[in-house]
């Protein structure tokens, strides 16, 4: 039996309220042909101010949609945030959680990242848990320690039902946007490592990290790759889509 793919695209700060109808309009017919393939899960996570159109072209096609980042707290004084009650009116399910970009350029620490990721399962959705090493961190050999500081913040006092919950990517920093790609078998150790490390052989693992179609095939078919959590090629439908197309062959 071939295994169940994840291809989720995360749209970063692209795509306003007017491109989001627009590209809708033209995913639509494109996902057709997939639309009842029971192994493939297709997810869009679009910025706050696109959710509105997001919310209406995902719910049509059938796919699961969320949002890039949530604060932990419910309500109150925290100018420019958005809590997860306000996603909620919007029937988010899945909310992206301590992207690279969110560390390196929001200095967002894994202390809070945990918090967010704990909120959320409280709230029955779903993290789509983002965590993985820099150039400099992996040319020093501290991949796996900064991975297992990552992990092992963010599992600390969950319980096992909540562990299998989350969806986890794993994302070398040095390959978002870079065009740089990890290796088949470089992101297939990483990903097999973390499954040993969650302790739980049913959990989720996306890779992310310059995914296209030229690279799909050899990526998706490692054993412990899910699917691809998508920045650049996701934003228009042809060339996300193009990139299960590839692993199918
Ligand atoms: P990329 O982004 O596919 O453009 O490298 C991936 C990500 O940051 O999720």
């Amino acid at each position: 039996m071939s295994k169940k793919i994840y291809l989720y695209g995360n749209w970063k700060m692209n795509n306003t309220y007017s491109e989001t109808e627009k590209f809708f309009a033209e995913f639509e017919g494109a996902y057709a042909p997939y639309k009842n393939d029971a192994n493939l899960e297709v997810g869009i996570f679009a910025p706050f101010t696109s959710l509105w159109p997001l919310s209406q072209g995902a719910q049509k096609c059938g796919i699961v949609y969320g949002a890039q980042n949530v604060y932990y707290e419910p309500k109150g004084a925290f100018t420019g945030e958005i809590s997860i009650p306000m996603l909620q009116e919007y029937k988010v399910t899945h909310i992206i959680l301590g992207h690279s970009e969110r560390r390196h350029i929001f200095l967002e620490s894994d202390e809070v990242i945990a918090k967010k990721t704990k909120a959320v399962l409280d709230a029955g959705m779903i993290p789509v848990f983002c965590y993985g090493e820099t150039l400099e961190e992996r040319e020093s050999g501290n991949t796996f320690s900064v991975m297992e500081r990552q992990l092992k913040s963010v599992l600390n006092g969950l319980t096992s039902a909540e562990v299998e919950k989350i969806i986890y990517a794993y994302e070398p920093v040095w390959a978002i946007g870079t065009g740089k790609t990890a290796t088949p078998d470089q992101a297939e150790e990483v990903c097999g490592w973390s499954r040993k490390l969650i302790g739980d052989d049913k959990v989720v693992i996306l890779y992310g990290g310059s995914v296209k179609g030229s690279n799909a095939k050899e990526l998706l078919s490692m054993k412990d790759i899910d699917g691809a959590l998508v920045g650049g090629a996701s934003l228009k439908p042809a060339s996300f889509l193009e990139i299960y197309a590839a692993y199918k062959g």
